[in-house]
């Protein structure tokens, strides 16, 4: 009897104040316990990818692009990347957003984010909501987050959303059903 291995997933992230950290732990958490071989890893210090067969990509956005650290790795690495399955996230306000115009606003994706996903073509983009604290934002930042139907500031994740997008992942891989729920978030 043959038994097939288990899939091996890297999830790098790129992070300037750890919500989307948090965010890769939880995915790459629940995969290991689901049956993958999963490894999470700053993408900075991202792993040599022969031998996986899956890559995760979060980064938080600034100024409505990824952090530079993973447009560099990208574009240093998109040959590796065209051969393995390539999963993207980004984490930053506009899924957060509310009203007509804000929902509107949180669905669009910034030009140079599609241009990276125009050159990777992953198997799926997700754009999660990250948190936002009011000190330090500017006023102007401040009145156009309101502006565009920001309502609050704070923790703004939806876990729910993420859980939803990993078990997309999941069963791409063909991993099992968890059989309870087995890993925590913050
Ligand atoms: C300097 C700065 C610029 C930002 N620019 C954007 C932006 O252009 N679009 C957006 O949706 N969020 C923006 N944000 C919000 C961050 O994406 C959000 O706080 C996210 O949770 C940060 O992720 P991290 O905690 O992993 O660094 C910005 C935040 C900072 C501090």
């Amino acid at each position: 009897m043959t038994t097939t291995p288990a899939p091996r997933v890297a999830v790098l992230f790129a992070t300037a104040q750890g919500s989307t950290r948090d965010i890769a732990e939880y995915i790459c958490n629940e995969l290991a316990a689901r049956g993958a071989r999963a490894e999470l890893h700053d993408i900075e210090h991202a792993p040599d990818l022969t031998g996986f067969d899956t890559v995760v990509i979060g980064s938080a956005i600034h100024e409505m692009d990824l952090l530079p650290q993973a447009s560099a790795y990208i574009r240093a690495n998109l040959p590796a990347l065209g051969g393995i399955d390539v999963w993207l996230f980004t984490v930053g306000l506009g899924p957060a957003l509310r009203g007509p115009v804000g929902r509107w606003a949180g669905r669009q994706i910034p030009r140079k984010i599609g241009a990276v996903i125009g050159a990777l073509d992953p198997r799926d983009y997700a754009a999660f909501a990250g948190k936002y604290e009011r000190e330090g934002v500017s006023w102007r930042a401040r009145t156009m987050f309101r502006l565009l139907g920001g309502t609050r500031y704070g923790d703004l994740r939806d876990w729910q959303a993420v859980r939803q997008w990993t078990n997309r992942i999941a069963h791409a891989l063909e991993l099992p059903h968890a059989q309870a729920i087995t890993t925590d978030h913050p």
